[in-house]
């Protein structure tokens, strides 16, 4: 069976934590598409040639999740070049046998346009920006304004911008549960599993 929930939406929305619980729940395989433009950002050098020859100890980095992560990833991000190198690999991971569930800023409207389900989750900037700080801690002023800043660079790129897919299904998490926002994310894939 080939099924794919792609999962798209602005930072620290819960696109992370949903994903791995539908995964979770419905025996799909996952995979977050920003670790790989975070794994880019973190590798130095030319970051299309670092795209290009990305290796499993590159994902496996323990400062991936870092604020200084989202921001060279969000830089690298813009390059098409380095979009383009990233394309095959989650394609394929996409179309798996037993089913995949991407998560990214792009995955429905480029990366999978046919994908079985899709979702937007999203949530005020000041609500995600306490999500990240609690993740991440510091200072709560500058990560609410790093939190805005990548948003701005991941929507208003020429390649891939961050936008919802005209059929998404828009999940805005600013004042629901993460039980909840689970919920409407597997009665949607449910719908689309048993028509
Ligand atoms: O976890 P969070 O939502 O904060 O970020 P992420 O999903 O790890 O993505 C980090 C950055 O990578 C984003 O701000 C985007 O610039 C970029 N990205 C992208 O351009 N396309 C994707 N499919 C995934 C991430």
């Amino acid at each position: 069976m080939n099924f794919t929930v792609a999962i798209d939406g602005p930072a620290a929305a819960g696109k992370g934590t949903i994903s791995r619980a539908v995964a979770a729940r419905f025996g799909f395989a996952y995979l977050d598409t920003g670790a790989l433009y975070r794994a880019v950002g973190m590798k130095g050098g030319d970051p299309i040639e670092a795209a290009q020859n990305l290796t499993t100890d590159d994902l496996a980095r323990d400062d991936l999740r870092s604020l200084a992560a989202g921001q060279a990833a969000s830089q690298v991000a813009v390059i098409p070049e380095v979009r383009a190198a990233l394309l095959a690999f989650q394609r394929d991971f996409a179309r798996r046998p037993g089913g995949a569930v991407l998560d990214g800023r792009d995955i429905g409207t480029v990366i999978c346009p046919q994908a079985e389900v899709k979702l937007y989750v999203t949530a005020s900037s000041e609500v995600r920006a306490h999500r990240r700080w609690l993740e991440v801690g510091g200072d709560a002023a500058i990560v609410l304004a790093e939190v805005k800043e990548r948003d701005a660079r991941d929507m208003g790129r020429a390649d891939a911008p961050l936008r919802p897919a005209a059929d998404a299904l828009v999940i805005d998490t600013s004042d629901l549960s993460i039980e909840a926002a689970v919920e409407l994310a597997c009665a949607e894939i449910a719908r689309h599993l048993r028509p």
